[in-house]
């Protein structure tokens, strides 16, 4: 099969060609040179990762010695993001997801690792009211548009109507893809404030549950979109003892998801 192929360049009997400017890149070349690229930008990301680079926004203290080291100032962007409803402007390598941005540089956690290939939908955040995996969305693309994170749902320490309908309906077991469920939720309901039971499997049938809670989360939306609509709201947010108090906390991201 093809890696078994002989590269003609390696034969004994063949010159070596030694115009390399006219040489044609072969697979095997460009496997070695995409091998030694790989291997220098994970060590540059460690020596990155070591540095422990407090945030650039602006907002932030004044990027340390250690981030210059790390990222030279031609290597990064700056980029304005309005994070729920405030103006954040921050420098950026342009490898950067959005993820790793509002959880390591802005301390907003909400949105969770899962997968962080595109496939779980944890990260979901809301990018110009529409729902986006945060972890495939370079920060650098997200420039100037309106991020809308979980935190972003809360109205001081009250729970958004979306985060207390999970928590009025058990919408979640472990809790890890709560974040994410509900920021999908959000969104669907932004769009459609009325969504039929076949529109909510839609909307957020890219999040992903492997508690399998899949029919307390649709209950949870249908309950969202009555409390949205101005539906009563028994007990309040996070009230109704430790129970309650846990279900909230998962709404919030807090409990299950961890960090
Ligand atoms: S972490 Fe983004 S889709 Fe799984
Ligand atoms: S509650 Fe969905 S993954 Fe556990």
């Amino acid at each position: 099969m093809g890696d078994d192929h002989e590269d003609p360049d390696d034969r004994p009997d063949r010159p070596r060609r030694r115009d390399t400017a006219k040489r044609p890149v072969t697979r095997r070349g460009f496997l070695k040179t995409a091998g030694m690229g790989a291997l220098a930008v994970a060590a540059a990301s460690q020596v990155a990762g070591m540095s422990a680079a407090p945030a650039n926004a602006t907002d932030a203290p004044a990027a340390s010695a250690a981030d210059t080291d790390a990222v030279p100032g031609e290597e990064t962007a700056r980029v304005t993001l309005v994070v729920n409803g405030r103006r954040r402007r921050l420098l950026v390598e342009p490898r950067w997801s959005l993820l790793f941005v509002l959880r390591e540089k802005l301390g907003l956690t909400g949105a969770k690792p899962g997968c962080e290939r595109g496939e779980c939908g944890a990260c979901t955040v809301l990018i110009d009211d529409v729902p986006r995996y945060s972890c495939l969305t370079l920060a650098v693309e997200a420039d100037g548009r309106r991020i809308t994170t979980l935190e972003g749902l809360m109205d001081g320490e009250k729970l958004g109507p979306v985060q207390q309908a999970f928590a009025e309906k058990d919408g979640f077991q472990c809790g890890y893809c709560t974040p994410g469920q509900i920021m999908a939720a959000e969104g669907l309901l932004r769009a459609n404030p009325s969504p039929t039971v076949d529109d909510i499997r839609r909307g957020t049938s890219g999040n992903l549950c492997r508690c399998g809670a899949y029919a307390n989360i649709v209950a949870s939306v249908q309950r969202a979109a009555e409390l949205r609509r101005g539906g009563a709201a028994p007990g309040g947010a996070g009230g109704g003892g430790a129970g309650a108090g846990a279900a909230a906390d998962r709404a919030r991201g807090g409990a299950g998801g961890g960090r």
